[in-house]
């Protein structure tokens, strides 16, 4: 099992899109996938129209085996199951605080079901913290969605430092642009310039459009819901892309 997360301290910058259309792509490409929603604001279980059981809470979550497995749920889209996120995972810190060996807790829980799924996407919430150290520890790949302006790139380089300060893998980080907007100067300058400088900028970039915004009333990904648009094709072109990284394939650098 591949364990990709779409992870960024900032809020609001199309990871849950991401997890939410990739997943479907990777289902759509015949791999047995699995969306964890770990942001308790519940927005990738929302677009699957799945909500948690009464008894599911970030205990639950944390102590693994039958708690995970009785709450996994199936989607609409053959191969795409999906593990709900419940209010209770703000305490999701403190609930990890409490452990032995609580930055690795993540891997654990999931190892358990690593024979079951090919791909597993965490939807993670915003922000740094224990439940964000658990996910780069656990997570194969790490994308990282960045709206192409200059404080984003700051955030981004922030993680950078983070992670060499935690002895994580910096390597498994690539990020991608997100809401982009080529008719915006800042837009493309700031694309033009991290492309040059970070070698694992990866080279699909997922506009800004109204198409993707919409995405919260008709509740599907839109990779299932408006297959041929534009931004369909975006996603799709990222999922290829990520694809190959899973692959260990070399990635030719893009200009
Ligand atoms: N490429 C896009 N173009 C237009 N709107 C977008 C795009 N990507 C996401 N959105 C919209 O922007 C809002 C935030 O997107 P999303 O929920 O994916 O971000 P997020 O990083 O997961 O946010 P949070 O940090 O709150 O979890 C949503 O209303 C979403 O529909
Ligand atoms: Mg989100």
């Amino acid at each position: 099992m591949i364990t990709i997360a779409l992870y960024s301290m900032k809020g609001g910058v199309g990871k849950t899109a991401a997890a939410v259309n990739l997943a479907h792509l990777a289902s759509s490409d015949g791999f047995r996938t699995l969306i964890c929603d770990l942001d308790p604001q519940g927005a990738s279980s929302w677009y699957f129209r799945i909500r948690a059981g009464k008894n599911f809470n970030s205990s639950k979550f944390i102590k693994g085996g039958r708690g995970i497995d009785e709450n996994i749920k199936g989607t609409d889209y053959p191969g795409l199951d999906l593990l709900p996120s419940k209010l209770s995972f703000r305490n999701l810190d403190l609930a990890l605080d409490d452990l032995k060996k609580s930055k690795t807790r993540l891997r654990k829980i999931f190892s358990e079901v690593s024979d079951e799924y090919d791909y597993l996407f965490l939807d993670c919430p915003p922000g740094i913290s224990l439940v964000s150290e658990n996910v780069l520890d656990a997570a194969d790949i790490v994308l990282v969605p960045l709206v192409p302006t200059p404080l984003s790139v700051l955030t981004f380089e922030k993680l950078g430092s983070f992670m060499d300060k935690k002895e994580f893998d910096a390597a498994k980080v690539y990020p991608f642009f997100s809401m982009a907007e080529r008719r915006k100067s800042l837009h493309v300058e700031t694309m033009e310039r991290l492309s040059s400088e970070n070698r694992n900028v990866l080279a699909s970039v997922i506009p800004y459009r109204s198409e993707i915004e919409r995405m919260g009333v008709y509740r599907e990904p839109i990779t299932a819901h408006m297959p041929g648009s534009f931004s369909a094709k975006a996603y799709s072109a990222l999922w290829a892309e990520v694809k190959d990284l899973a692959a260990g394939n070399v990635r030719k650098p893009h200009g």
